[in-house]
């Protein structure tokens, strides 16, 4: 049962960003690193916005900031990869999120390869997925970009989640 029930609004005034980012709060998201890289200069960030696509073929959406600099990376390389993290991967989650922090500093932590595509892959993330963009939606501040999937990873651990603010784990039974 709810702890407090609230109902929509029946207004004819446009939802706000506040009244939008509240009822967002409540909602469980997995949380992934997003990574690019072009040449030797790689970028990343941390994201809860990105779901599958569709299976038939592979595809994933993930909707980045037009500020930050994992969406000029990923412009530029036509390339992305999706890394899932595990619940003992918030400080990584908390890296890819400060803002300012440089790229050297963002990938200090946790071991990265390469993938087919040349985007980075976390070792050990819960699914990796390495993707060539193809297709890119400019949504308000966001790009949304799809991803064909070319290559995954995928290994058994308990994932990392977001809710109201602060990382969180699966609680079962
Ligand atoms: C839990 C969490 C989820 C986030 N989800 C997204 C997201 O889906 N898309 C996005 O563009 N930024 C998202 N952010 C914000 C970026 O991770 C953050 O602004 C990051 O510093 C941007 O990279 P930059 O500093 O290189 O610009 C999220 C942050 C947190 C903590």
């Amino acid at each position: 049962m709810p702890s407090r029930q609230r109902t929509a609004r029946k207004t004819s005034q446009p939802v706000t960003a506040v009244e939008f980012k509240s009822a967002m709060r409540q909602v469980v998201s997995p949380v992934a690193v997003i990574a690019a890289q072009k040449g030797n200069t790689r970028a990343g960030l941390t994201a809860t916005a990105v779901c599958s696509a569709t299976a038939d073929p592979p595809t994933i959406l993930v909707c980045i900031n037009r500020s930050s600099r994992a969406e000029s990376m990923i412009t530029g390389s036509g390339a992305f990869s999706v890394n899932f993290l595990h619940e003992g991967q918030s400080g990584i989650a908390r890296l890819f999120s400060m803002p300012k922090l440089d790229s050297d500093a963002r990938f200090a932590e946790g071991v990265w390869t390469r993938g087919v595509t040349g985007s980075p892959l976390l070792q050990g993330a819960i699914s990796a997925f390495d993707c060539q963009v193809i297709e890119t939606v400019p949504c308000g501040t966001h790009s949304i970009f799809l991803g064909r999937v070319v290559a995954v990873g995928s290994a058994e651990a308990s994932p990392l989640l977001y809710r109201d603010g602060f990382f969180q784990r699966l609680a079962m039974g």
